[in-house]
């Protein structure tokens, strides 16, 4: 495969983060795609892209245009804002069906729609898309589906350093080569990573959550450093690359627990500070917090379902 065209469906933040990483993959490292449209809304936003990707030729930007933009590409990455799913996958009214279903199945008939929106289930995006899903396995051939494939980014994308959920297809028949597709995308701006269904609402707090976490736990050692005297932009340096050390230690394989044991010698002043850590209950406070996220991102999407999953570690039933 090459010259293949990818459509970014909404190209807002976190969008045009992806984009800009993709235009700085090395060459053949995007299983053939190196064309791209940008789809936005607003004229605002159409002439920030035009600015953006002067330089670009492969890039196009495309304005209210949305299903011509869908009919040029082989894969699309939805990233629109969750409440705009919706309008935006029913299409133009006014466009000609070419087939037996609406325009935007047609023009998105066997090729792959990545979706980067949180809160949407991949059966929820299905069923907008495809005009009779609970015929979808028996009677579209599997080269004529549009298949979906859920995917969680992280805030960090806009470094390259999100760390991407990929949600499993349950489908046998899921072409092997969209898998491909999804990884070389996603390794762009991050670390992509397969997981089960099952998992993806802890994921959207587990990895989705946690960078604002992050930045409290930050934002009040930074302040605390200045109440001690150490300037706030000095304080600054030290703790995010404090952090950053401490995150590569902990990626290279050190548990958490050698990590503290290797910083705290006895009668030292980092186990006294380990010390009201835990009398504070840190611990508890942040597992609760997280539990809390993952509580709610589990209801995400499901508000009015009967049945609702909920988990014995979840903090309430909502
Ligand atoms: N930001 C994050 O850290 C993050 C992390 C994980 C997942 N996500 C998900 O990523 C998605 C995008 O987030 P974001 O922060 O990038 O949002 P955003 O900045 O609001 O971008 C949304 C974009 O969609 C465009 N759009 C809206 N309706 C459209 C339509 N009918 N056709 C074409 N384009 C349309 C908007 O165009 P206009 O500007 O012209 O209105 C805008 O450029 C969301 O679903 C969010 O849940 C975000």
């Amino acid at each position: 495969m090459s010259d293949q065209t990818l459509c970014m469906l909404g190209c807002g933040n976190l969008g045009t983060a992806i984009l800009q990483s993709l235009l700085d993959a090395p060459p053949n490292s995007l299983c053939g795609i190196t064309q791209f449209i940008a789809c936005v809304k607003s004229e605002q936003s159409e002439s920030r892209l035009k600015r953006l990707f002067s330089q670009h030729q492969n890039v196009r930007i495309m304005r209210n245009e949305n299903l011509a933009a869908l009919r040029d590409s082989h894969v699309t990455i939805l990233g629109v804002d969750p409440s705009q799913v919706e309008a935006t996958l029913e299409g133009n009214e006014n466009e000609q069906s070419t087939g037996w279903g609406p325009p935007i199945e047609n023009a998105l008939m066997g090729k792959l729609l990545i979706s980067i929106v949180a809160g949407w289930t991949r059966p929820a995006i299905e069923t907008l898309i495809n005009s009779e899903t609970d015929l979808i396995d028996s009677r579209y051939p599997d080269a004529e589906r549009a298949w979906v494939l859920r995917t969680l980014p992280n805030v960090a994308a806009l470094v390259s350093q999100s760390m991407t959920a990929i949600e499993d297809h349950p489908s046998p028949l899921f072409p092997p080569q969209f898998k491909d597709i999804a990884t070389a995308i996603f390794a762009q701006i991050g670390k992509p990573m397969f997981i089960p269904p099952a998992l993806m609402p802890a994921t959207t707090a587990v990895a989705g959550s946690t960078p604002a976490f992050w930045a409290i736990i930050v934002d009040s050692l930074v302040d605390a450093a200045v109440a001690v005297g150490v300037p706030r932009k000095v304080a600054q340096k030290q703790i995010y690359q404090s952090m950053r050390g401490s995150a590569e230690m902990l990626q290279s394989g050190i548990q958490p627990g050698e990590l503290r044991d290797m910083g705290t010698s006895p009668e030292g002043c980092t186990i006294a500070g380990v010390m009201v850590l835990e009398e504070g209950g840190v611990r508890g406070v942040l597992g609760k917090a997280l539990r809390e996220s993952v509580t709610v991102a589990r209801a995400m999407g499901k508000v009015g379902e009967k049945g609702r999953e909920v988990h014995v570690n979840d903090t309430r039933k909502i």
